[in-house]
């Protein structure tokens, strides 16, 4: 959506102080443009809010993974949430120090854990027995000291959100129950290598209330009571965005106000992907075409379901609106259906958007699209994935941070037999 960053003047669109034109002048579309300034604001914004429990933010990479991103959050104090070590590999690459890495997953490898244990990072959120005693003996075998482990608890409660991307629930693949999670603590001898020192817990994204989270965290902390060495409490991500103008959502404040009075004697961690970036980033894309058939309207766009999925996949909401809407102030809106060249029936970007009348060539801007937009972005229907472009922090320059990849690129890896 709109907001300080992402905004209208004199008719056309700009990232902070940057015309959005001007970047896809050089660019082309489909391209992501993010504004990093949204994206420290949104960080600092997270800090204030909980600043009563001098919380540890790990950014979630898996929001978006870009390396400049990364970077200019790790250089203003983020640490980093990886949940594969690829995503160590990047977050290492972009300067994060190792310990200030958490490695989280329900399906970490040996030879993933073994890389994490190497590289010496932080902190591993642990989510099956298996997997602890794969640590353990890693840790002896390279003589190290051992890595801090979190458990992660799953609360069984349902979270408000989308059933997609609710993690708590009993049913979910997620975490340890806490019958597992005593039963472990209350036998640390068997983990000699491993320094449980903290429970982790994160039961969606995009949460719609804070009760649910404040019966899970409440649960989390009434399991390690008996065991007052487990002083950390990792409370996951999952802090909403609002993707429309009349979405209603709790607040960070509303966050912060009901966990602080359970945490405040806790080293507090939090994995926040989506809130910091986003609101701070859009994919622009340009129309091709304009259809009109069975009652319905059309404009079919060079972006699509494999620049981003969500759409596709989750029903999600992205308000959709022109770059530059000089030309068609007078014209009245009507409902269109802005969909992609994808050979997919799902491949819509948005179902009865209201938009004034749109002619090919024309520029649209789907925002709210800076977390988990590239990141899933594939080459499904041999589409080179899109471009990245930042406006840098003092709100004036910007830069390419990621090229378009090529029809080269996609076919590096194959070999022809
Ligand atoms: N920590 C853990 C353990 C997680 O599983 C996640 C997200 C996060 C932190 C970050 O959550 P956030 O602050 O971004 O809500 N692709 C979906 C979202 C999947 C979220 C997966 N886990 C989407 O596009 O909505």
């Amino acid at each position: 959506m709109l907001n300080s960053s992402i905004r209208y003047q004199d008719h056309t669109l700009f990232c902070d102080g940057v015309p959005l034109k001007d970047i896809v002048a050089i660019t082309g579309t489909p391209v992501y443009i993010y504004s990093f300034k949204r994206v420290l604001e949104n960080y600092e914004r997270i800090r204030t809010a909980f600043a009563a429990l001098k919380p540890h933010i790990h950014y979630s990479a898996k929001a978006n993974a870009n390396l400049s991103l990364l970077k200019t959050l790790i250089q203003a104090g983020a640490g980093i949430d990886a949940v594969s070590a690829g995503e160590i590999h990047r977050a290492l690459q972009a300067g994060a120090a190792p310990d200030s890495i958490v490695f989280a997953g329900v399906g970490k490898t040996p030879n993933e854990l073994a890389y994490a244990l190497e590289q010496g990072i932080g902190w591993i959120n642990v989510e099956n027995i298996g997997e602890l005693q794969l640590i353990n003996e890693i840790t002896k075998a390279l003589h190290r000291e051992p890595a801090q482990v979190a458990l992660r608890f799953n609360p069984d409660i349902t979270a408000n959100t989308h059933p997609h991307i609710a993690t708590g629930h009993g049913g979910a693949k997620f975490g340890l129950t806490a019958e597992t999670i005593r039963d472990i603590l209350e036998n640390q001898e068997r983990y000699p290598h491993v320094h449980l020192a903290g429970i982790h817990l994160h039961i969606g994204s995009q949460l719609h209330d804070t009760d649910a989270t404040r019966q899970a965290v409440q649960a989390a902390l009434d399991l390690i009571a008996p065991h007052p060495a487990i002083r950390t409490v990792n409370i996951g991500g999952g802090l909403p965005v609002a993707y429309r103008p009349d979405d209603t959502l709790p607040s960070l404040g509303q966050f912060a106000e009901t966990l602080t009075p359970l945490l405040k004697d806790y080293t507090v961690m939090l994995e926040p992907g989506r809130s910091i970036v986003a609101d701070a980033g859009l994919l622009v894309v340009s129309i091709i075409y304009v259809k009109k058939q069975a009652g319905q309207a059309f404009l079919i766009t060079d972006g699509s379901m494999t620049e981003l999925i969500r759409p596709a996949l989750y029903q999600a909401h992205h308000e959709i609106v022109p770059v530059m809407t000089g030309s068609h102030e007078h014209k009245p809106l009507s409902p269109v259906n802005v969909v992609g060249p994808v050979c997919e029936t799902t491949d819509v970007l948005g179902k009865q958007v209201s938009l004034p009348e749109m002619f090919p060539g024309e520029l649209l801007a789907i925002l709210t699209a800076g977390a988990y937009g590239m990141v899933m972005a594939s080459n499904y229907n041999a589409r080179p994935r899109p471009p990245e472009a930042a406006v840098l922090p003092d709100g004036r320059t910007w830069r390419m941070i990621r090229r378009r990849e090529t029809w080269d690129d996609l076919l590096a890896q194959d070999e022809m037999v």
